[in-house]
């Protein structure tokens, strides 16, 4: 949610700042902007649309300068316009400042800051932060790192700002509270600043993450220091990064989400790798293994996440109850953390988050914390704020994930999931050696599985074009089908703009049956397991109101066939891992219609990736 990013040293900031925004762009892209000094003079560039749109707006224009900072823009307070992007400035253009989050009391600082004659262009809060450094400084007569500090001890909500100002071309002040913020140290002296490590990692590998109410001052010359908001300094923790430069771009493929959903072969397999062991029987991840016991005994284990991972935790809830016998609660992290929930020191709470920063889960997560209760976490940024605040916690390893859908992350969720339910389960004792042994092996062979269900893409493709006019559909599924359907639907509507709804098949009576007729498809999951007859009788309750179905079947079904429209075999699976194979086919239905309906695949309208307001 906002991407910001920052450069100080020998080179020109301009170029790196650009391609920086590039990189963070799946934060946001209703506006980018970049704000340069040089002599004495802040040149602010700003235009609502993409990165693109301000890379031709700067084209002839003067963009020299060593030290910058850029900032593409999801809305919050204001219109996606010029006038509302970043970065904005003090009313006398001394100070520019960057801003990803959000100042909850910005009406009554405003308020305050009009009665002392500060005039605003723009309607967004961060306007307001910056008037309010200046203002300090002004008045306090204090340096603009005193009056950020002073500043940022009035501010109610959550930022991660970086501030530059004319009167010190060699320093960029930065601070966070709950949206994310690294500090990359360059080889020469120079550094950089940004809500993540990709538009980093091509320079060094070498970053501090800043914790919350951390205030970094990084100076040409001079270096890195950090206080924290009551002025003390702290030593930084310097870590070293492990992301590859190759993850980060699109290897030949049209678009990232593509890339993502074929590189899931990998991806799952990267998630197990050193967890697994099929010959000896054994399964375990490191990050918990000193949880394991008491996962195994837990009174209640309560999943929070938001979205795609909340449907993973979902399918989580399944596994654990099953091969673990541990019961599960999953909560909407927005919901939990609002309606004051009964939280027990013996309670776990797993928070489930591909970026590790959405602020709700992180909020729900304090809050259960607060109670006492241990905190988990399964995230697929290493080092995020979640992987930061938890007690232990395992990493998905499914590389980064630059589509705003999010494809691969949500296998590697399910699998770490699954290795959690087995690895309790085998604690517990609550599964005999021959399933546990049945479902590792079956584990072992889902990446080959997922190959070839990826081979079927021309077919799926091809069937595509069928519905890709359809305004609604249908995403059903029963047991643990259930969140794959919901997942399905959530990326149909996310990216190609179809209203869709998942629903557990047997609910499909109580309401959505009135909305099927023949423009109507409905993608079902039908593949063999418990519930394989229940779903086959829904499948014709679709026909007989003349609904267009699209079944998930397992290789070699002729029952299903003789019934749907189309049906998409996917090889046989133990029924508790049937989720990583079944949610394939709908990433690649959703991909095609949405590219066949011209939609922009990987920043699809309105969203972002990693939400880091509430
Ligand atoms: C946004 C993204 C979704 C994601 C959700 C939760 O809505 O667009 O793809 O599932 O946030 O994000 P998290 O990083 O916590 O998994």
């Amino acid at each position: 949610m906002c991407g910001i990013v920052a450069y100080i040293g020998q080179e020109q900031a301009f170029p790196i700042v650009l391609k920086g925004l590039k990189r963070l762009e799946y934060r946001g892209y209703d506006s980018a902007g970049i704000a340069l000094l040089e002599n004495g003079e802040i040149k602010n560039y700003k235009r609502q649309g993409k990165v693109a749109e301000l890379e031709s707006f700067t084209d002839n224009q003067d963009t020299e300068g060593t030290v910058g900072i850029g900032h593409t823009r999801w809305a919050t307070h204001g219109l996606p316009n010029d006038i509302n992007a970043h970065p904005h400035t003090s009313g006398n253009g001394d100070i520019a400042l960057i801003h990803n989050g959000i100042i909850e009391n910005y009406d009554i600082l405003k308020e305050g800051l009009l009665s002392r004659g500060h005039k605003f262009e723009s309607e967004t809060d961060t306007e307001v932060l910056v008037h309010l450094i200046q203002d300090i400084k002004d008045h306090e007569k204090v340096s603009t790192a005193e009056a950020v500090r002073l500043a940022l001890n009035n501010v109610i909500g959550a930022y991660a700002i970086v501030v530059l100002s004319k009167d010190n071309p060699d320093q960029l002040i930065a601070a966070r509270k709950s949206s994310p913020l690294v500090v990359g140290i360059g080889k020469k002296g120079d550094y950089y600043l940004a809500s993540d490590a990709t538009p980093i990692v091509e320079y060094t590998n070498e970053v501090v993450y800043l914790e919350d109410e951390e205030i970094a001052i990084v100076e040409r010359n001079k270096g890195l220091r950090l206080y924290n908001i009551q002025n003390q300094e702290k030593t930084p923790y310097i870590q070293e990064l492990e992301l590859q430069l190759e993850a980060l771009e699109k290897g030949g493929y049209e678009h990232f989400m593509l890339k993502e959903i074929h590189e899931q072969p990998h991806s799952i397999q990267d998630c197990f790798r050193g967890r697994l062991n099929v010959d000896t029987g054994w399964v375990g991840l490191g990050g918990i293994k000193d949880y394991e016991k008491q996962l195994a005994s837990a009174n209640r284990i309560i999943m929070v996440a938001c979205g795609t991972s909340w449907h993973a935790a979902l399918v989580g809830e399944y596994l654990f109850e099953d091969l673990a016998r541990v019961p599960v609660e999953v909560e909407y992290a927005s919901e939990f953390r609002y309606r004051n929930p009964i939280i027990d020191e013996g309670d776990i709470v797993i928070a489930i988050s591909q970026s590790g920063e959405t602020a709700d889960t992180l909020a729900a997560l304090e809050l259960a914390k607060s109670k006492g209760a241990t905190i988990l976490g399964i995230c697929n940024v290493v080092g995020s704020s979640i992987s930061r605040i938890t007690h232990a916690g395992s990493y998905t390893h499914a590389g980064p994930e630059i589509g705003v859908a999010s494809t691969k992350a949500f296998t590697a969720q399910v699998t770490v999931l699954t290795l959690m339910a087995l690895a309790i389960a085998r604690n517990k004792g609550s599964l005999n050696e021959a399933k546990f042994r049945r479902i590792i092996t079956e584990l072992e062979l889902i990446p080959e599985k997922v190959s070839k269900i990826l081979e079927s893409s021309d077919y799926i493709e091809e069937l595509s074009k069928e519905y890709k006019d359809a305004s609604n559909a249908l995403y059903l599924g029963r047991g643990n089908s259930f969140p794959v359907a919901l997942e399905g639907a959530l990326k149909l509507k996310e990216i190609s703009y179809i209203h869709a709804e998942g629903y557990p098949a047997a609910e499909m009576k109580h309401g959505p049956i009135a909305l099927i007729d023949e423009e109507m498809p409905v993608f079902v999951i039908a593949t063999k397991g418990t519930s394989y007859e229940k779903v086959v009788s829904n499948i014709q309750e679709v026909k007989a109101r003349k609904g267009k179905v699209v079944a998930i079947v397992t290789e070699g079904d002729t029952q299903v066939k003789g019934m749907a429209d189309h049906v998409i075999e996917i090889p046989n699976t133990d029924e508790h891992l049937s989720p990583l194979l079944t949610t394939i086919p709908f990433q690649l239905i959703s991909y095609y219609i949405a590219v066949m309906r011209g939609c922009n695949v990987d920043q699809p309208r309105n969203l972002a990736k990693s939400v880091t307001v509430e």
